[in-house]
């Protein structure tokens, strides 16, 4: 039910990614402890009160981890390092830490797969967090400082760095919604952390460049904004929600500037000065990431701005109660590359979906069909005219879904969390049926 790997160019890439805090086991190897550790050890805050301590324990079966990247046949494997292991107080160099990450490159070389690292995905270390976090614009120097670090150990073995997962969550979920650490709800430490995570990234690819580093990028997430009703006030609800989500980031990282929509609210709470920062965050890239699930419905609630009623339509679900809209992904493929990217390379640098396992924990014949549908869509945007690269699904295995705690599988790969075993599913079997 996958489609042929002969229906792709011979160089795309395809591979399976994961994140360090989600699978790695944030207690082992003298790490830090980062934001997450503490949000996660607060009562409601995480749906089973679980943390990342041990997660998959990938820290220690990283081998086996990556025969299984090897053994289905990708190309790539998509990883990050932990900040707050390779600097437990955020500023201060863990050999260990990077010791760990160095043997994990040599072993995806050793199986014949491109380390893809993404340097950041959410794992701040919390003696930076009590600064101030993403508030403070340090960050900006702080996280060049860290990638550079990281780029001096790794980068002449790494296929490509992203400096950043997801900028919408680190700034918006985590300080206006509340959801991810720190668990703020406060639209001026929002605004600020909008503007400095995009400043951290133009610093980090400044030095990242100077360096001499290779293939650089940046991995964004979209989701589509409808309208919940045909009414004008809902459609003004979901051009807002697309301006903050799906514009914000994109817009200043290709130089078209932060979006009107968004601005409207959050203009009074950015640092001062903001403006001149523009030209850094537009610094040159080589690709860009896109992280595809769903889409959301969104209605207008009276009130305070962005008078968002957010809600989920009719379409199928997955585990996570995300709707199922393969079309998306073909429909912000084409719109990356009309309105921001142009030619600039894309890769799908994660997409998946989450479901609770079956009887058998192999059986996961759903997932199977999810992926088959968003791969077709992903290469009939590339039918018109999309500079596609690469697709990488989410998850190699199943992980710490963050505020969702280990409820949600989004793996290829079955985890017993008692028992640490890995148990290949069908969709693995599919991929190393189609890319073996
Ligand atoms: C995006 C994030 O990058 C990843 O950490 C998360 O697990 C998946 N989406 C699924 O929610």
């Amino acid at each position: 039910m996958l489609p042929n790997r002969s229906d792709f160019p011979t160089n795309f890439t395809f591979g399976a990614a994961t994140a360090a805090y989600q699978i790695e086991g944030s207690a082992f190897g003298n790490a830090g402890p980062s934001h997450w550790d503490s949000f996660a050890a607060t009562p409601g805050n995480i749906a089973d009160n679980s943390g990342g301590a041990r997660a998959c324990d990938h820290y220690h079966l990283w081998e086996t981890d990556l025969d299984l990247v090897r053994d289905a046949g990708f190309d790539a494997y998509r990883f990050s390092t932990n900040w707050a292991r390779v600097m437990p107080d955020g500023r201060k160099l863990n050999p260990q830490g990077l010791d760990f990450y160095d043997r994990l490159v040599d072993g995806m070389l050793q199986r014949g797969l491109q380390p893809f690292l993404t340097l950041y995905h959410w794992d701040l270390p919390a003696a930076l967090a009590d600064q101030g976090g993403w508030r403070n614009r340090d960050i900006a120097a702080w996280f060049a400082d860290y990638a550079k670090t990281v780029q001096a150990r790794l980068g002449d073995r790494l296929a490509s760095t992203a400096t950043l997962n997801e900028p919408w969550c680190i700034a918006w979920l985590s300080h206006f919604l509340g959801h991810h650490a720190p668990g703020m709800r406060d639209i001026r430490a929002a605004a600020r952390a909008m503007h400095h995570v995009l400043l951290a990234h133009g610093q980090g690819v400044q030095v990242l460049r100077s360096e001499g580093a290779r293939n650089l990028g940046i991995v964004l997430n979209f989701e589509t904004s409808h309208p919940a009703d045909d009414s004008l006030a809902a459609q003004q609800s979901a051009d807002r929600q697309d301006a903050i989500y799906n514009q914000w980031f994109i817009r200043a990282i290709v130089g078209q500037g932060y979006p009107e929509a968004a601005l409207d609210g959050l203009q009074p709470y950015l640092p001062s000065g903001w403006q001149d920062d523009m030209d850094l965050i537009a610094a040159p890239l080589d690709w860009l990431g896109v992280n595809y699930y769903t889409r959301n419905l969104h209605g207008h609630s009276p009130g305070l701005w962005p008078n968002d009623r957010p809600g989920t339509g009719p379409l199928p679900k997955t585990q996570m109660g995300w709707e199922i809209r393969p079309e998306g992904l073909t429909e912000f493929l084409l719109r990356l590359s009309r309105d921001h990217a142009g030619d600039l390379p894309i890769l799908v640098t994660e997409n998946g979906m989450a479901l609770a396992p079956a009887k058998d924990i192999r059986d996961d014949a759903d997932r199977v069909v999810f992926i088959g549908d968003h791969l077709r869509a992903a290469k009939a945007a590339m039918d018109q005219g999309v500079n596609l690269q690469g697709y990488f699904y989410w998850s190699l295995l199943d992980n710490y879904e963050w505020a969702h705690g280990y409820g949600p599988r989004f793996g290829l790969v079955h985890v017993d969390y008692d028992t640490l075993a890995r148990t290949p599913k069908a969709s693995w079997h599919a991929f190393r049926d189609m890319l073996g």
